[in-house]
């Protein structure tokens, strides 16, 4: 067998375009989610998408699909999905929830347990931090638990002890606020 064989045709390679089509078909086309429990990408700084598809690469964040869509990412691929998706547009929060007493409860919690401290005070993340304003409440209320039942180790400890002291109750009125945050 040829070495170009084993090391794939170049006329047979995918274009960038055509490799991350599939990602925007569940993520969103336009950095936003319209999809169950899968999270819109828009506007999240570059250096936390590269430690996330890092570790969806080494499965040491265990998500099937995103394990399986990583598996064979070269380290320059990791860069060049991250730089794309950091450019892509913030997620709008959806326009429904005024006058809910959640959005009250949720900004309290988000005070008392400072996740502004390091989120920022607008919630859009920085470095290797996410931005979670807009996120999908669906998938806030996924990641929330898995960080309180260490599901989700993360690649800092720092969500496992934010989310000790915080009960299911607290995670949904969370969800509810930041998912609506502008
Ligand atoms: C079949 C749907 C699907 C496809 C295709 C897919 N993803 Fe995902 N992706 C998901 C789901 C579901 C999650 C969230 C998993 C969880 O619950 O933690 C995710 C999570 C992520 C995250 C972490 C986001 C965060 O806020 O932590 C990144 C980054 C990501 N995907 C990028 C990609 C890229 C790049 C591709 C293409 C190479 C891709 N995804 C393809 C479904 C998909
Ligand atoms: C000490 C700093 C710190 C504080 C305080 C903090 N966070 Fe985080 N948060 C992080 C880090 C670091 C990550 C990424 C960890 C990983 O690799 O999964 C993260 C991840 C998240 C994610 C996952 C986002 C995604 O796209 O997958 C959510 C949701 C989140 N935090 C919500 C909160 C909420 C709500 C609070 C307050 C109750 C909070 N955080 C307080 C540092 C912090």
């Amino acid at each position: 067998m040829s070495l170009l064989l084993l090391t794939g045709a170049p006329a047979m390679a995918e274009t960038f375009t055509e490799r991350m089509a599939p990602c925007l078909a569940c993520h969103g086309e336009k950095g936003q989610s319209e999809t169950p429990e899968v999270p819109s990408l828009g506007g999240q700084p570059a250096p936390y998408v590269l430690i996330q598809l890092y570790l969806f690469r080494g499965k040491q964040r265990v998500v099937e699909i995103m394990n399986d869509a990583t598996a064979d990412f070269t380290d320059d691929d990791l860069r060049t999905f991250s730089d794309y998706i950091a450019a892509l547009p913030p997620p709008q929060p959806p326009a429904d929830g005024a006058g809910d007493a959640r959005l009250q409860r949720g900004g309290a919690l988000i005070t008392q347990h400072r996740c502004n401290s390091c989120h920022g005070l607008d919630l859009a993340g920085r470095d290797s931090i996410p931005r979670i304003a807009a996120q999908r409440e669906d998938y806030l209320v996924k990641s929330l638990r898995e960080y309180k039942s260490n599901a989700r180790p993360g690649y800092d400890p720092a969500m496992a002890s934010v989310m000790a002291p915080v009960d299911d109750a607290q995670i949904l009125d969370l969800a509810f606020a930041i998912a609506r945050f502008r």
